[in-house]
């Protein structure tokens, strides 16, 4: 039987007025003037991501001589996860050159690349090699790239627009967004694998279980799974911090937990990683309670993705459970949750501090 919910996704028609799943190819984007930004989105968000972040007077905020600035180590290290994906991606020309070419759309480009951004701070903790580290921080941006693919469709959230310019399924089609989910999400472990293969001594099949955990049905997709089936509902905190937790949270934890797997300093190390978990668990959440808040109080040209949506769609959010002023209380809370897991790291985890703040300061 086919619902009422996928019935109204596939009906509605884009501003242009064709319909989904009908446009012609990448070769005719719709792309909004104000979406054609002559920097990567990425470059906008650490710029904004510095003010709010030295404006927070994180611990480790003020850089040591000879240490970059948070801003300068984003992008940096934002510059080099792009490149990398790009090397990762197959070509646009090659067969099948369509799904390759939405796939490099849907995953270059744009995008904050926080989860990137924390394996690259945790693997600093741990000491993983610059192969090991690069790896993990695509495969993890893969799928979380495929997510967003998939969380736009008619058939979920029924999205336009994300990271300032049609979604995957508007610029090319339905059934190529599908499959393109499922390309960069294979893509994705073979990565591990082949890491695994280049660096005998790396953990390959703890990282391969912790990204597949994070990813699968008790992690992102179950998250999904409820949030799907909560529409038009209220649900309990509980509930909502359980969906939150799988949907968005797990991928944000095993991001940091990558990083730290993925070196050597770790082995034995318990308490470190017990800390690394808690930091994790803090700022996998305050993530999405953020991204609740953005929805209601950002614009779409800022977010770079449909602002209001969670309202229209009938989404429990924590806007909705408890208003803006105490979700914002919250993530703060969370934000100084995840500091103080921190503490027994110092200042070697300065980044992750500052991550931290981001992640609950940032206006996209
Ligand atoms: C958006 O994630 C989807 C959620 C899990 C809330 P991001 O806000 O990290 O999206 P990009 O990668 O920067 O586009
Ligand atoms: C998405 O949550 C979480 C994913 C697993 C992709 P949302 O549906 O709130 O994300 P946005 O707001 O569309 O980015
Ligand atoms: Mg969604
Ligand atoms: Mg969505
Ligand atoms: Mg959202």
């Amino acid at each position: 039987m086919t619902s009422d919910r996928s019935l109204r996704g596939r009906s509605r028609r884009s501003e242009t007025g064709e319909k989904r799943g009908q446009r012609g190819g990448a070769d005719k984007p719709r792309v909004a003037p104000w979406a054609q930004e002559a920097a990567p989105r990425w470059t906008v968000f650490s710029r904004v991501a510095a003010g709010d972040v030295s404006a927070a007077q994180t611990p480790g905020a003020q850089a040591e001589a000879g240490t970059p600035d948070f801003a300068t180590w984003c992008r940096d290290t934002a510059a080099r996860v792009e490149a990398a994906l790009a090397d990762a991606l197959p070509p646009a020309d090659a067969v099948p050159a369509r799904l390759h070419e939405a796939m490099r759309y849907a995953s270059l480009g744009g995008g904050k690349r926080i989860r990137p951004l924390l394996v690259h701070a945790s693997a600093e903790l741990s000491g993983a090699s610059a192969q090991a580290t690069s790896a993990a921080a695509c495969a993890v941006e893969l799928i979380h790239a495929y997510s967003l693919v998939h969380d736009d469709l008619p058939c979920m959230d029924d999205d336009d627009l994300r990271r300032g310019r049609p979604t995957v399924h508007v610029a090319f089609d339905e059934p190529l967004a599908m499959l393109v989910g499922d390309g960069l999400q294979a893509l994705a472990f073979g990565l591990l694998g082949r890491a695994g293969l280049a660096e005998p001594g790396l953990p390959t099949a703890a990282l391969v279980t912790e990204l597949a955990a994070a990813a699968g049905s008790a992690g992102m997709v179950g998250g999904q799974a409820i949030d799907i089936e909560s529409v038009g509902r209220r649900l309990e905190r509980e509930a909502l911090e359980q969906m939150h937790r799988r949907k968005t949270g797990a991928l944000l934890r095993a991001s940091v937990r990558l990083g730290w797997m993925a070196g050597p300093a770790v082995s034995g190390d318990e308490a470190g990683g017990r800390a690394l978990d808690a930091y994790a668990d803090a700022v996998g959440l305050a993530f999405q309670v953020i991204d609740d808040v953005l929805d209601v109080e950002g614009d779409s040209a800022t977010l770079g993705k449909t602002a209001g949506k969670d309202g229209e769609a009938g989404k429990p959010t924590y806007v909705s459970a408890m208003g803006l002023d105490e979700a914002r209380s919250l993530a703060m809370a969370l934000r100084d949750e995840a500091h103080r897991a921190l503490a027994g790291f110092g200042e070697r985890a300065g980044r992750l501090a500052q991550l931290a703040d981001l992640i609950v300061l940032r206006k996209s």
